[in-house]
């Protein structure tokens, strides 16, 4: 039987390839240490998990939920922001309960783009963007971003008969894969584009509370009239190491978040009701939890740092994120630095290129892995040879 051809355009996903070579390898019996997917290896908050196993007993929340999500828990999203960053929403009609963010901002695109449609997507950036683009029948336009415009797409690069066709731009700071941060002076700039070209801006908040040395991360929402030309994604996954329970949620005006809406309750019927309950306890976690969590990350920041820089990366520390985004050394591509590592020293990382076309020369690394196993990827880096200035055909 053939599949469809929305399919033809997209590539194997990222992580079920990259799970394919860990497989691979540890089948050949190698110690494998994994950088590669952004899950976090802490457990959930233990105020959440007590919270669903009273909820679970509890048959009110064995039925089908709202569509939109519980009313509970769309008020306390809607706290939440008031409470982070003074944004007032409507509960009703300015919020969605989400099976995860990804499912979200995967449905947009449906919601939004017709064949022939572009959108403009950052180069590199987390997959879903573009591939959601393509099963929705779009053409994503790369946005290139890199060292040279900190990371920030350059908006007046992109053509106006592109942006004059472009349905949606996506966004998504702090940045997976980059680490990369903006601020409210850019999406002020981004907005001013999104009204002349009558655009929808979606910013992906995943990581929008994993901070570190005092820096915090805005909403775009905060800016006056960005409601209307934005929805925001907000993700429990990463914040309360939630990434198994599948619950997020969009914020913007009632009018662009209404496609999005109708998209979803013709596909899905929402989060289990005692998991949107769990997410409630979630959002009113102590602050002090999420600033232990984020020190540990912290740290394993500056371990990884210093470990690279002995091996010749002089890279910055990321402001936010767990991931740190790094030049192969010259003389590879992406995928052979990949290769190398996994071979020689059995670690795990995704190759840029796997972000856009523009991720080529770079790799990243998830600090989901403690500190002691940090030290050993370092070690293992130096004894295999492989370091920033590594010629081709080095000595590995
Ligand atoms: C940038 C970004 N957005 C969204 C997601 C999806 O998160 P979830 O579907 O678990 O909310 C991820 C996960 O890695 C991500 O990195």
């Amino acid at each position: 039987m053939k599949p469809s051809k929305r399919l033809d355009r997209i590539p194997p996903y990222l992580f079920a390839e990259i799970d394919r070579k860990i497989d691979e390898a540890k089948a050949k019996g190698a110690d494998i240490i994994s950088l590669g997917i952004g899950d976090p290896d802490t457990a959930t908050f233990p105020n959440i998990v007590e919270k669903m196993h009273r909820e679970i007993d509890d048959a009110s929340n064995h039925n089908y939920p709202p569509y939109q999500g519980t009313k509970d828990f769309r008020q306390a999203c809607v706290n939440w922001m008031k409470n982070r960053f003074g944004v007032e929403l409507d509960p009703d009609k300015e919020t969605v309960a989400l099976i995860g963010s990804k499912e979200g901002i995967a449905h947009v695109f449906f919601g939004y783009v017709d064949p022939g449609d572009y959108t403009l997507v950052p180069d590199p950036a987390y997959p879903v963007y573009a591939n959601a683009t393509y099963l929705a029948g779009g053409e994503p336009y790369f946005m290139p971003v890199g060292p040279e415009n900190n990371y920030l797409p350059d908006l007046g690069k992109i053509p106006g008969e592109v942006a004059r066709k472009a349905k949606i731009m996506f966004l998504n700071y702090p940045n997976n894969p980059t680490g990369a941060v903006a601020n409210l002076d850019y999406f002020k700039e981004v907005l001013e584009f999104a009204k002349k070209y009558d655009i929808l801006i979606c910013h992906d908040q995943a990581y929008c509370e994993m901070t570190y040395d005092g820096y915090v991360a805005p909403s775009f929402l905060q800016i006056e009239g960005a409601r209307d030309y934005c929805i925001e994604f907000f993700s429990h996954s990463k914040t309360y190491n939630m990434t198994g329970w599948r619950i997020a949620w969009a914020a913007g005006g009632e009018k662009v978040l209404t496609p999005l809406k109708t998209i979803k309750s013709n596909i899905d019927s929402g989060a289990f009701k005692a998991v949107q309950k769990a997410g409630i306890a979630a959002l009113e976690t102590p602050q002090e939890k999420i600033t232990e969590l984020n020190e540990i990350y912290r740290s394993r920041r500056n371990i990884m740092i210093e470990g690279l820089r002995e091996l010749g990366w002089d890279v910055g520390s990321p402001k936010a994120t767990f991931y740190l985004w790094l030049p192969v050394p010259k003389g590879l591509n992406s995928a052979e630095l990949a290769e190398i590592m996994l071979e020689r020293a059995g670690i795990v990382v995704p190759p840029g290129n796997g972000y856009g076309p523009n991720g080529e020369g770079f790799f990243r690394i998830a600090l989901t892995v403690d500190e002691n196993k940090l030290r050993e990827v370092v070690e293992r880096m130096k004894k295999a040879g492989i370091h920033f200035n590594m010629a081709s055909g080095a000595v590995y």
